[in-house]
Formats: structure tokens, C-alpha cells, sequence
């Protein structure tokens, strides 16, 4: 018999000796039963329904997103409902809601699932991970919440809580921190409960281990808080450092023809890609409004010329501070379909209220009518 060989590291200590897990499961479970929210999505067990808070929830607070939450559902309750709906409608349901990306996704995982899986979201994480828009988190949200499964999940809440709990250190988005949260979330989450535990992580990173003012009094798993004993919960974790927005102009325009203006449908690709606007292009902050009236032709395929500037729409979103340009145009011909977009349509405010379209662009639209883009 060979001699064992020697190790060349020291041991490494457990990630997480049972005693300690078991306390904190227990402790967080029961926060949770004593004080989780009464959220609408708590009390079905529709997985489609569950997806579908758990797609809104992952960039929008919980009370922005009950209303939209029921809204989308009555017009679309089942997977089939929303396989079937054209896309600009189901854009039209998130308006507002932003990260467009996710409502594209949601559909066209829709039509997956009622292809491969015959209308029936699979039931595992490593199913739902071939979908569309699925990533660990929403796989192990409903994975876990709507079939039971023991999955893990971070969101940012979870990191928060496990980085207070297991004092780890690094900065959101740090490699070697993503893999230890997940390392721990997935030695933590129970065979019993899933749903429930991974719910009362990102409850209690909610509502007690909150990013500022913590509730540490209140904290049902204070005693296991290594940041608690150690006086760091002010600094774990370090906060993110955010790229400042990156500004976006575009001329947009304004071209009335009948009573009616001219909106197009973007590419499916990129920001705001298949919804509706009015046709816009992006230039530099200095463009003059003859060279946009310029890019404005080249994308609408006939040439239009700047009548006037009817002002400039402003919203910052997170990762972006658009401007919008309004200049009103004209032409001599009048376009039905174009280069750079999927559809143009001539519409009355009316028509055009029905269509998907980002708030920032349905500012633009209501500016240009106040403007009198129609006036007589
Ligand atoms: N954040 C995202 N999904 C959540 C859920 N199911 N419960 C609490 N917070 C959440």
C-alpha cells in the first residue's frame, strides 16, 4: 500500500459547519413566518405567475411592480396567452417598467416553453437555465418557490445578508466573492421550505438587513452575524462603484402629415429595441439640426428637411441620461416603410396610445403634441 500522500495546503475550514446552517435556516424561516410581507405573488402557485414576479422583481422595486404584476396577468394569464400576443403588446404591458430586454425575453421563453415543454414551465433550475432570460437567479427563484426544488439564489438583497453573515469581503461584481455567495447560498438552502427560505434571504435583506440602517436590533440571526460581532455591518458590503450614465442624444422626428404623425418600430435589437417611437436617430451632443435632418433621411429612406426644433425631452435612467431632440420635418413623399426600422405607421394620438413605447419616447410624443406638432 502506498503512504498517504501529504497535502501541499493546509486544510481549508468547513464553508459552513451544520450547527451553524441549522441556526441560521431556523432563524431566518422564522423572521419570515413571523413577518414576511403579504405580496400578491405569495399567495398563488402558478409557476407562470411566480416567473413572471420574479422577472419584474430582478430591477423594480415591490411597489412599482404590484400593479403591473396584476395588469400583465389579466391581460395575459396563461404561458399560452403570452406565446401567442404579438410582441408590441406585451411591450406595451411593461411600459414603464423599463429593461424592455426582459419583456422580450419573457415572450419569447413563452414560445419556448409552449414548444418544448408543451405550455408547462419545467419543473428544475438546469431546465429552466435553457430559456431564454433565465440566469441562476430567476432559475432558483422558480425553481425553488413554484416547484420545490432545493435551489440556491443571490440577488443583491442575498449578497447583501451573506456578506454580513459570513463577513465576506469584496466589492459587488468581484469574482471571488460571486462564487463564495453562491457557494454559501447553496450550502444553506434546505431540502424542506426552498421557497420559502430563499424568500425570507431576500426578505430579510429587504426589510431588517437593510443596505442603509440596518435593523440590526430586530435581526432574528444577529447572534451568527460575524459583521454584527465585529462591528463591520456599516462596511460589508463595500459599496458598488457605478460607471457615471453615459449621455445619448437623439434627434427625433416629428413629422405630421393628415392629422396624424409618422412612428416607426426599432430594430429587435439594442435599447428600446421593438418598440415604437418616433423615429429617431442617435448623434453627438453638438450635431447641427441640417446634418440630423441628414441621418434622419438615411434612416427613413427619403429625404426630410428641419422646419423647426420643438424642444428637448430629458430622462436619465439608470445607465443612461437621454436627450431627446424634437425637430419637426417634412418631406415630399410619405413613407410606409423605411431602412432603419421593422414598421412605420402614420397614427392619430389615439392609435399611437396603444402601441408599445418607452416612457422616455411617449414623453417626446406628448412634448411634440404640446408643442401643436398637429395643430391646423
Ligand atoms: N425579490 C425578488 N423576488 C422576491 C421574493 N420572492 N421575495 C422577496 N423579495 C424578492
Amino acid at each position: 500500500m502506498s503512504p498517504p500522500r501529504k497535502r501541499d495546503t493546509a486544510p481549508t475550514a468547513p464553508l459552513l459547519p451544520p450547527e451553524r446552517r441549522e441556526r441560521v435556516r431556523a432563524g431566518l424561516l422564522d423572521g419570515y413566518d413571523r413577518q414576511k410581507r403579504d405580496l400578491p405573488w405569495r399567495r398563488t402557485r402558478d409557476p407562470y405567475a411566480i416567473w413572471l414576479s420574479e422577472v419584474m422583481l430582478q430591477q423594480t422595486q415591490v411597489a412599482t411592480v404590484i400593479p403591473y404584476w396584476e395588469r400583465f396577468l389579466q391581460r395575459f394569464p396563461t404561458v399560452e396567452a403570452l406565446a401567442s400576443a404579438p410582441l408590441p403588446d406585451v411591450l406595451a404591458a411593461w411600459r414603464g417598467l423599463g429593461y424592455y430586454s426582459r419583456a422580450r425575453n419573457l415572450h419569447l421563453a413563452a414560445q419556448e416553453v409552449v414548444a418544448r415543454f408543451g405550455g408547462r414551465l419545467p419543473s428544475t433550475a438546469a431546465e429552466l437555465l435553457t430559456l431564454p432570460g433565465f440566469g441562476r437567479y430567476t432559475a432558483g427563484a422558480v425553481a425553488s418557490i413554484a416547484f420545490g426544488e432545493s435551489a440556491p439564489l443571490v440577488d443583491g438583497n442575498v449578497a447583501r445578508v451573506l456578506s454580513r453573515l459570513f463577513e465576506v469581503e469584496g466589492a459587488p461584481g468581484d469574482r471571488a466573492r460571486e462564487a463564495r455567495l453562491w457557494a454559501l447560498a447553496t450550502a444553506l438552502v434546505p431540502g424542506e421550505r426552498p421557497g420559502d427560505f430563499n424568500q425570507a434571504l431576500m426578505e430579510h435583506g429587504a426589510t431588517v438587513c437593510r443596505p442603509e440602517n440596518p435593523l440590526c436590533l430586530l435581526c432574528s440571526v444577529r447572534e451568527e452575524c460575524l459583521a454584527y460581532r465585529h462591528g463591520r455591518v456599516d462596511e460589508l458590503p463595500p459599496a458598488k462603484v457605478r460607471a457615471a450614465p453615459k449621455r445619448m442624444t437623439l434627434a427625433v422626428a416629428v413629422w405630421a402629415h393628415a392629422g396624424r404623425l409618422l412612428l416607426a418600430r426599432r430594430a429587435e435589437k439594442g435599447l428600446f429595441g421593438g418598440l415604437w417611437e418616433l423615429p429617431a436617430v442617435e448623434v453627438d451632443d453638438d450635431t447641427p439640426a441640417p446634418e440630423s435632418a441628414a441621418r434622419l433621411s438615411q434612416a427613413l429612406g427619403t429625404p426630410v428637411h428641419v422646419e423647426a426644433a420643438l424642444g428637448t425631452v430629458r430622462r436619465q435612467l439608470t445607465h443612461r441620461a437621454l436627450s431627446l431632440r424634437l425637430l419637426r420635418v417634412t418631406g415630399t413623399t410619405h413613407p410606409t416603410h423605411a431602412p432603419a426600422f421593422q414598421e412605420l405607421r402614420w397614427c392619430t394620438p389615439q392609435d399611437a396610445s396603444s402601441l408599445g413605447m418607452s416612457t422616455a419616447m411617449h414623453k417626446a410624443f406628448e412634448a411634440a403634441l404640446d408643442a401643436g406638432a398637429l395643430a391646423p
